[in-house]
């Protein structure tokens, strides 16, 4: 905890705040809720807290669509609650990190409200990305980007003469426009927002869609290059196309800024950290952002969306190890958050394909969730096994599916109404979690609804039912994360695969006392003679064998 290095080794849990605790009873979550049950998440064992954007915003993208970066949403509290927050988890070893959003602001935000005012060719729609259409009376999209939940990534405005004007681009919903980074103005705000709640105490940054803030100057047309990259299946393997550069994704001008923000943090004592959000899929690309004088850690996507499979996790296991070493950073392990589908739920699907994360992907194939939380356990010992650090979205501790069948009208991700209702988006992981009693609202809240509705069968996956029961997902998730902590071997440093196993198991040594055994397969495998068991995610066999789908953690 009190290392200046902890972040190379902690486990960080994210608090969708909407989601956590609703403390005044309108169905939200909210800081008072978040504040109240600071101590589950302390008692699980994890070093800090990611919490989701709290900053005053009309929520066209959850709260990613920001009106004022200094201030809270009232929905969520206040100022002063959020400082008490900051208080009160530092008093139960919890450090703390936001959520920065620079890529865009709101819609409602004062600069884009003085930017449409003011009119084209006027100062303050430089901030933002404002260009003249194409076509004879400029009715035509300056270029074909199209925004990540669908439909074209620019919207014409009126002007302020009541006639059709400008487009503005957004890589995300319209209520989201694309700030400027070339502007002094944007620069110096964002640097202002680091300092402001660093001064409050803040730990740190998580950065929205860190590699999208510059684009190609004369912002060309992107043709048909997809991005992320889709897996292939050529001969019966799935791969990716060979990278090439894009004009708004990951372009390298970004990594200035970083520099800049890498600066402000260390400016701080202790200094302050920053993970990035950038679904960067060439590990080596990656690595760039977590230079030595960059971010300190990134999002390993690469393994959140790797299918239930020995070679595949291996893969990307392999790939991130030997790309982030070559930047000294440490490797940070995902398996669910906000945005893709819940992992138990992945890891049921009866058939694995790399890359498949979210629900209109996984939808129409046929699962089995006694096998994904199978999976999901023995996941977890690999997760907390692997060097560096991990992240834990909150609800996986209780074993919580996606909620896949909630109903149409209730739906809330911007990307229901953007696919023309044909992409059901990422309301099914942000559903409220359960924490007590045997119907709805679980004791989330007072009042009789939630913002997004919980599952009638939902009794059994409460942290009131799980807590005390050995066989339980949250106890399983106590265990693991109270034995890694008190494991001197685990967090940053070394690993050794072990290569007897087989291609379905993944087995490791952390050092010389501890290994890690994972058989992803079907069939039980042998466990290495003389070791004593640490933890198992599930039942050995009855002769002491590894079945599939079980991890053990060893003292060789
Ligand atoms: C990534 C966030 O995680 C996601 O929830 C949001 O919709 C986009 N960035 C846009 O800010």
């Amino acid at each position: 905890m009190h290392s200046e290095n902890w972040w190379r080794s902690a486990v960080i849990y994210q608090v969708y705040i909407r989601s956590f605790a609703d403390g005044d009873g309108d169905g939200l979550g909210d800081i008072a809720g978040l504040r109240s049950r600071l101590g589950h998440i302390a008692s699980l064992g994890v070093d800090a807290i990611w919490i989701n954007p709290w900053y005053p915003s009309p929520m066209a993208d959850a709260g990613y669509d920001v009106i004022d970066y200094r201030d809270v949403e009232p929905r969520f509290g206040t100022l002063a609650d959020a400082e008490a927050l900051v208080t009160e988890a530092h008093e139960h070893g919890l450090r703390v990190l936001l959520d920065i959003v620079p890529n865009h602001t709101s819609d409602r935000h004062p600069w884009f409200a003085e930017a449409l005012a003011t009119g084209p060719a006027s100062a303050a729609r430089e901030r933002y990305m404002f260009r003249p259409g194409r076509g004879e009376s400029g009715e035509l999209a300056p270029n074909d980007w199209v925004s990540t939940f669908g439909g074209p990534a620019w919207t014409r405005v009126v002007e302020p003469d009541g006639q059709p004007g400008e487009w503005y681009l957004h890589l995300f919903a319209p209520e989201q426009p694309d700030v400027n980074w070339e502007h002094a103005d944007v620069r110096g705000d964002f640097a202002d927002t680091l300092r402001f709640w660093f001064d409050r105490g803040v730990d740190g940054f998580r950065i929205d869609v860190a590699h999208s803030l510059i684009k190609e100057p004369g912002l060309p047309d992107v043709g048909d290059l997809v991005y992320p990259r889709k897996y292939v299946e050529v001969d019966g393997e799935f791969v990716l196309p060979p990278w090439s550069p894009h004009p708004h994704w990951d372009r390298d001008e970004v990594h200035e800024v970083y520099r800049e923000w890498r600066a402000i943090a260390d400016s701080y004592s202790p200094p302050r950290v920053f993970v990035a959000e950038a679904w960067v899929d060439e590990p080596e690309r990656l690595s760039h952002y977590l230079r030595p004088d960059e971010l300190h850690t990134a999002f390993n996507f690469g393994y959140l969306v790797a299918p239930w499979s020995g070679p595949e996790m291996r893969k990307t296991i392999d790939e991130t190890l030997a790309e982030h070493g070559t930047v000294g950073a440490p490797p940070t392990w995902v398996l669910s958050n906000h945005d893709v589908v819940r992992h138990l739920s992945r890891y049921a699907r009866a058939e694995q394909i790399p890359g498949r994360h979210r629900l209109r992907e996984l939808l129409d194939m046929p699962y089995d969730l006694a096998v994904g939380e199978r999976r999901a356990r023995a996941a977890l010992l690999l997760t907390l096994g692997l060097p560096g650090g991990a992240y834990v979205y909150q609800g996986e501790e209780l074993g919580l599916p996606e909620v896949e069948d909630l109903p149409d009208e209730v739906l809330q991700d911007p990307t229901w109404e953007r696919s023309g209702h044909t992409d059901r988006g990422r309301d099914g992981c942000r559903v409220p979690i359960p924490w007590s009693g045997d119907a709805p609202p679980y004791g989330f809240t007072t009042a009789a609804t939630t913002w997004l509705p919980q599952p009638e069968d939902w009794a059994p996956l409460t942290v009131a039912t799980e807590s005390g029961d050995p066989a339980s997902m949250l106890e399983l998730y106590r265990q693991a994360l109270h034995l890694r902590r008190a494991t001197k071997e685990l967090g940053d440093g070394p690993m050794a695969w072990r290569t007897e196993a087989g291609e379905d198991v993944l087995a490791f040594d952390r050092g010389e006392g501890f290994a890690c055994v994972v058989n992803t397969g079907s069939t039980p495998v042998p466990l290495p003679a003389g070791a004593t068991v640490l933890l198992a995610s599930g039942d050995l066999t009855a002769d002491g064998g590894l079945p599939g789908d079980t991890a053990v953690w060893l003292k060789p």
